[in-house]
């Protein structure tokens, strides 16, 4: 919306280029002629032009009233002069136009008409922020993340949220770094009431009650293995088991206020578990929200980093879906929509467009794409090299998830993006 107003506002300019554009299929000859007694230079033709729609009025010292009586009586001014043909630089052939039907540049001439014939709109709305909290006083910075932080839970966070909410984004994702010393195999603290999520969502519930606030479902950051489920002697990750872990940490979350339950897990059968756990506590209004298609991508580098998460052996492949495959993508989304999740998550984003338009022809749920830690960190890096423009990749980025059909992004750049949207505004 924000961004199709912007380019509204641009109509001004458009008069130039529908009085060059739209007179090439008319020319008769009594523009060429009336062509050939104008003035050449460029500036005085583009003068012309402006003077010959605002002239009559102003000429004749009209007011509205006369104008409107002179048209009532049969005086209707004449049309303004047909402008000249703009010249084309020297040496450009001289060819008859292509015979086309169709000129699909016509739909694109103008901001006015761009604007007019956009497919895709994105807002602040459209926004899920993720902000990693800790312990700490102090907001650090994430060396692999430029302008992300590791925020302490009882100040930077409240800001950053103030700022957030402030051009718009009013849905946040938290993502706790848990210090060493609470991680164990099982991930217990995952499901402390008392624990740094649960403690926090109350702080934000208590401030903004209107916040929308997303959790993270899974075992990682409370797993001295790094792994998002409870792993075996053999190096197993055990689903049924950590299913039970998850389904108590969800619920620890509804307790404290999370609005919607997000398991990033990839074991089967959690949003079932999920549901029903939810159900039976009286959670029935929590929504869950499912990484139904969750690739094993080594985009999610610098997220590790953020919160020292690195499987402390192995890899997530038994877990986590394999980037070569298509059609899988669909055998999780059934499941999940079987289950009862509210909304189906594709991650990463860009480089898995193709599975975002799939869901989103596939199923009638919302549809959420996450713009993961690696494509937010090369986006930056790009910029501050000065090899593309930040600011732009930025927007395209999100425009062309958006596009694929999410109806929602969760995105390291919410702030970011949505101060530039608001900016655009008139
Ligand atoms: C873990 C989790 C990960 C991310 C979100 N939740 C990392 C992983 O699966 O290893 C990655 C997000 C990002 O890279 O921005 N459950």
């Amino acid at each position: 919306m924000a961004s199709t107003l912007f380019n509204a506002s641009c109509s001004f300019p458009s008069i130039k280029v529908i009085d060059c554009k739209s007179h090439v299929g008319l020319r008769s000859n009594v523009s060429q002629v009336r062509v050939a007694s104008l003035p050449i230079a460029t500036s005085q033709r583009r003068s012309l032009v402006v003077r010959a729609s605002n002239g009559h009025a102003k000429k004749l010292g009209r007011s509205d009233a006369e104008c409107e009586a002179a048209v009532a009586a049969g005086d209707v001014p004449e049309a303004p002069p047909v402008p000249p043909k703009p010249v084309a630089p020297a040496g450009t052939p001289v060819i008859q136009p292509l015979n086309l039907n169709r000129r699909p540049r016509r739909n694109r001439a103008s901001p006015a008409v761009r604007a007019a014939f956009q497919e895709t709109d994105i807002s602040p709305a459209n926004f899920v922020y993720p902000l990693f909290i800790h312990e700490g006083e102090e907001d650090t910075p994430i060396g692999a993340m430029p302008g992300c932080y590791r925020l302490g839970w009882r100040h930077g966070l409240l800001q950053e949220v103030a700022k957030a909410r402030a051009v718009g984004v009013n849905s946040i994702v938290l993502f706790p770094k848990v210090p060493e010393a609470l991680k164990n195999p099982t991930g217990d603290e995952a499901y402390n009431d008392n624990g740094l999520v649960p403690r926090t969502i109350r702080l934000l519930k208590d401030k903004y009650p209107d916040l929308i606030i997303y959790t993270d479902v899974a075992l990682d950051p409370y797993s001295s293995d790094g792994h998002d489920g409870i792993v075996r002697e053999d190096g197993v990750i055990m689903n049924d088991e950590t299913v039970h872990q998850l389904c108590k940490q969800a619920v620890s979350q509804a307790r404290a206020g999370a609005d919607v339950v997000s398991p990033s897990d990839m074991m089967d059968g959690r949003v079932g578990a999920i549901r029903a756990a939810l159900d039976a506590e009286g959670f029935q209004n929590v929504s869950i929200m499912s990484y139904t298609a969750k690739y094993a991508s080594s985009f999610y580098g610098p997220f590790r980093e953020a919160l020292d998460s690195n499987p402390r052996f192995g890899d997530k492949k038994t877990y986590q879906m394999n980037p070569a495959n298509y059609r899988e993508a669909l055998i999780e989304a059934r499941e999940d929509e079987a289950e009862g999740a509210d909304i189906l998550l594709v991650k990463p984003g860009l480089p898995y467009l193709d599975i975002i338009r799939l869901l989103r022809d596939k199923s009638p749920l919302p549809i959420a794409a996450y713009q993961v830690s690696g494509e937010y960190s090369m986006i930056k890096a790009g910029g501050v090299l000065k090899m593309i423009d930040e600011e732009k990749v930025m927007m395209e980025s999100l425009m062309c998830l958006r596009r694929a059909g999410a109806d929602i992004i969760l995105t390291y750049f919410a702030l970011q993006a949505a101060t530039y949207l608001c900016n655009q505004k008139r």
